[in-house]
């Protein structure tokens, strides 16, 4: 391991206490390849201020990565271009004290984060600073085990391709949409296990007495109010402007809960049960009578979802009730999968907001009838319709493509829905638009083309799943930029396909159809 080190006496005394750890390639530099050349340094404006933030309370460290194997890079290449990275975020007021290179192709493995982090403790001595204070933003859950075995608290960034190292990140760790909000989230939570242990306990309070508390969920956040307890439940309707024909999930944290709710649960919605419970699966059930009418807007049945992101779980075990939550977002709008997204929607409405990060999956549940003899598919989500059809040993009826009148099941499940203050459009062809700057683009996979306008790229690497964790926040940051339309192609209709094309086509759907040449 070698490193290039900066001055820390100059430091004040009150950073000389903690330290940040930051992965060099998804976190400091944008672009997630492994950076080989000076030219390919990518820092953004919201990148350096996020790390401008946490260097006036951390210590500040960068370790990268590069694959010496291939012999396509050489240590003093290295050394060269995190020297010139020093020096852009140094001229931007950015401080690192050291940029450490982990060799993880030499034959000495040692310095590698993933799989011995001495280092760390090498500066933690060096610079006599509270390893179990510290934190690590990384984009590799590998680093993870040796760095939490320290005592260090991990991020985990949604950064490109790293959404596919989801699969190996336990459900209780942190993800993040960028660097912004994990520093955000690092500023709001010093002691992270007890910040977010209180943060459990007020809003499991709140809960009791009557409060709207928001919290994360795998899929987007919810808004929730004690089920059983009717003004509560009312006031979610107000704030977000619902109409009460409209109802809402109950979630629950155990099958006991289930019991409380619903008197039947027929053999193939237990099977669904089995296999996707805790997840991102709603029932609907005939309901037992002690649940409100305002849950179900006075329907007979009532939809129930058994979480798995370990912050709602928690929330609804303290709480001792079900839980009745809609996404946290107006009526109508896009849903939020972060905690600064329900604040931009829903400042001074909810008595308690719980930061459990982003949201891994990105898109809401899916819906599935199971009150009759087939189940019917009211909403689809992140769960491949055919697997849920081999585990529920039966065809499942697909009725959310139908429109509202012929959708009697489904009520509450609009055409318009997910929708931007901007228009979207979905259109065949984005690049007849190309030369607009007026207008912005969704995209999917390496595209090549020169758009005028602004693009966000829901997944260079066509993922269906990254498309999914980045299509609201997407949505959002192109609406903020004040353009005359957003323009999307619709994606791949084959696994989460389905749902973000749902939301897409939902989001864009205009009661007079809409002319392309015309926006
Ligand atoms: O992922 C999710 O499902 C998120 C998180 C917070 O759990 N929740 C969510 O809730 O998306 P909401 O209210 O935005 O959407 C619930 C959908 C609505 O379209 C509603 O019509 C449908 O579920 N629904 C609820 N109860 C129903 C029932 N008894 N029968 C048919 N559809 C129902
Ligand atoms: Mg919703």
């Amino acid at each position: 391991m070698f490193t290039t080190t900066n001055s820390f006496w100059n430091l004040p005394m009150d950073k000389q206490r903690a330290a940040v750890f930051l992965d060099r390639d998804g976190i400091i530099n944008a672009d997630t390849s492994i950076l080989e050349h000076p030219d390919r340094i990518c820092l953004t404006p919201e990148g350096i201020d996020a790390l401008r933030n946490l260097g006036r309370r951390y210590l500040l460290f960068v370790f990268a990565r590069p694959d010496f194997s291939g012999k396509r890079i050489a240590p003093r290449e290295v050394a060269y271009i995190n020297l010139a990275l020093d020096k852009l975020l140094r001229n931007s007021g950015v401080d690192i004290l050291e940029w450490c290179v982990c060799p993880r192709a030499l034959k000495d493995q040692r310095g590698c984060i993933d799989s011995d982090p001495f280092f760390l403790k090498q500066t933690a001595e060096k610079y006599g600073f509270n390893l179990k204070r510290s934190f690590i933003i990384s984009i590799n859950p590998q680093d993870f085990p040796a760095t939490e075995a320290l005592g260090i608290f991990s991020l985990f960034l949604l950064s490109g391709p790293s959404v596919t190292h989801l699969g190996n990140l336990p459900d209780d760790r942190l993800v993040f949409h960028s660097l912004e909000h994990a520093a955000s989230w690092i500023g709001k939570h010093p002691i992270p296990m007890v910040d977010m242990d209180r943060a459990l306990t007020d809003g499991a309070c709140s809960i009791k007495a009557g409060g709207l508390v928001a919290f994360p969920t795998e899929t987007v956040y919810g808004l929730g109010a004690d089920a059983f307890n009717h003004l509560a439940v009312a006031r979610i309707f107000e704030v977000k402007k619902r109409p009460l024909h409209n109802p809402l999930i109950v979630h629950i944290a155990d099958i006991a809960q289930l019991e409380q709710l619903v008197d039947e649960v027929s053999p193939v919605a237990l099977r669904l049960i089995n296999r996707y419970w805790p997840g991102p699966l709603s029932l609907v059930f005939r309901k037992k009578s002690a649940v409100p009418d305002i849950v179900t807007a006075g329907q007979p049945t009532v939809a129930v979802r058994m979480p798995a992101h370990p912050m709602a779980s928690e929330l609804i075990r303290r709480s001792k009730t079900p839980i009745a939550a809609p996404s946290a977002n107006a009526f109508g709008r896009t849903s939020a999968t972060s905690a600064q997204h329900v604040l931009d929607q829903l400042q001074n409405v909810c008595d308690v907001l719980i930061d459990g990060g982003a949201c891994r999956i990105g898109v809401e549940s899916t819906v599935v009838t199971v009150t009759g003899t087939k189940p019917i598919l009211l909403r689809p989500g992140a769960i491949p319709i055919e697997d849920m059809e081999t585990t529920a040993d039966t065809s499942i009826l697909r009725k959310y493509m139908l429109p509202m009148e012929n959708n009697p099941e489904s009520p509450g499940m609009m055409n318009t829905h997910y929708q931007t203050a901007t228009p979207i459009h979905i259109v065949e062809d984005c690049l007849p638009f190309a030369g607009r700057t007026d207008i912005g683009f969704l995209l999917f996979g390496q595209t090549g083309d020169t758009f005028a306008g602004p693009t966000r790229n829901l997944s260079h690497t066509s993922d269906l799943k990254e498309a999914a964790v980045n299509l609201y926040l997407a949505m959002r940051e192109l609406d903020a930029l004040g353009l005359k339309a957003i323009v999307s192609k619709l994606l791949p209709e084959t696994g989460i396909g389905y749902a973000i094309n749902d939301r897409l086509r939902k989001a864009s759907f205009k009661p007079d159809g809409f002319d392309s040449q015309k926006d």
